[in-house]
């Protein structure tokens, strides 16, 4: 499928952004805003947040056909392995302050894992949620990515 987000997919377009903070000596205050002037590019349409993840656990292990999302540690931290198919394009970001966002557009694989205590791991999705525009199976995302092997 030579339109598929996969074909052009590259963990080097994986970014950090540091969002803005309004801080006082009461706290600090992290904001993202539909709009043109968004850091992230796309409007956000789901806000989904994992929690009580054990620390042994590997969750992810997908890419999307078309949904971007943008993940970032509300709470403790978490490691992001990023795989774009090819053999120099694995990515490993520690997410570890709430005002640090990772954006993974869509064809990267991602992955996380070394979850701390108490981590909350929110994304930003672009996409309301479509079972179908997961891929969850490795092969298949090989196959979608093969030309850059
Ligand atoms: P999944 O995306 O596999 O989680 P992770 O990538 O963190 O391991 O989703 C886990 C379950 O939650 C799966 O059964 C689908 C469901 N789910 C929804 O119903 N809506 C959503 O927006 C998301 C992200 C997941």
């Amino acid at each position: 499928m030579e339109s598929d987000s996969h074909v052009k997919s590259r963990t080097s377009l994986c970014r950090l952004i540091g969002l803005e903070r309004f801080g006082s000596l009461e706290g600090t205050l992290s904001v993202v805003e539909n709009g043109p002037d968004s850091p992230l590019g796309y409007d956000v349409r789901r806000v989904f947040y994992v929690f009580d993840t054990p620390s042994g656990a590997e969750r992810g292990g997908h890419s999307h056909h078309a949904d971007h999302e943008t993940l970032v540690a509300l709470a403790g931290s978490f490691d992001v392995l990023l795989d774009d198919g090819s053999a120099d394009g694995l990515r490993r970001v520690t997410l570890k302050s709430p005002d640090t966002a990772l954006l993974i557009p869509p064809g990267i694989w991602r992955s996380m894992e070394n979850f701390s205590a108490g981590s909350v791991c929110m994304v930003l999705a672009e996409l309301p949620y479509d079972e179908a525009d997961y891929v969850r199976d490795y092969d298949e995302f090989l196959r979608l990515t093969s030309s850059k092997r």
